[in-house]
């Protein structure tokens, strides 16, 4: 970990695709209704492999796919919960984006958004970053980024599940 990381910020290098699922599986079991999570990077770099392991750890038993089809992927729960995915790579941008009324859904679920940085203006400014950084075939570095005490709090909560500390 690099010393120079601000304390509501932790990296993660991942060096294979079940890594990056399983630091989105210890995230989901976390999350609730109203939580915000943004994933940056390009493509290839993770971002829907994380949501499954996201999805995963939430609880949800339809698989992830990369919404393609529809805007807005919802992921169920035996008890009624939903989980919503989406991919800002399918939208024009933020004016798309706030047609959609994603607060609508938050209020139901938390929200993964693949692309955040396409419909920032749409999106609130208190969430989980995610940056998702290419380093060769099999290693990504994760850099998550809470923004807000809320995302503060679950970050510790990741950290210390995560590293025991
Ligand atoms: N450490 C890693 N973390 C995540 N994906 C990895 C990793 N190493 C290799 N991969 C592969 O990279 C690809 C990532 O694709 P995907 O998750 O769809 O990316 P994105 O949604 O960012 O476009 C998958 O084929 C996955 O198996
Ligand atoms: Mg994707």
């Amino acid at each position: 970990m690099s010393p120079v990381l601000p304390p509501n910020a932790l990296e993660v290098i991942s060096h294979s695709a079940e890594q990056t699922r399983r630091v989105g599986v210890r995230l989901g079991t976390l999350l609730q209704a109203g939580d915000l999570i943004c994933l940056h990077g390009d493509l290839g770099t993770g971002k829907t492999t994380f949501v499954q392991g996201v999805a995963r750890g939430w609880g949800a038993y339809d698989p992830v796919t990369s919404p393609t089809f529809v805007l807005i992927n919802v992921y169920r729960r035996t008890d009624g919960g939903q989980l919503f995915h989406v991919d800002a790579y399918r939208l024009s941008g933020p004016q798309e984006a706030w047609d959609l009324d994603l607060d609508a859904y938050l209020e139901r679920g938390p929200l993964v958004v693949e692309w955040a940085e396409r419909i920032d203006e749409a999106l609130p400014a208190e969430r989980l970053d995610v940056a998702f950084t290419w380093r060769d075939d099999t290693q990504r570095d994760l850099l998550l980024t809470a923004r807000g005490s809320h995302y503060e709090t679950l970050l510790t909560e990741l950290r210390r599940r995560t590293f025991g500390r």
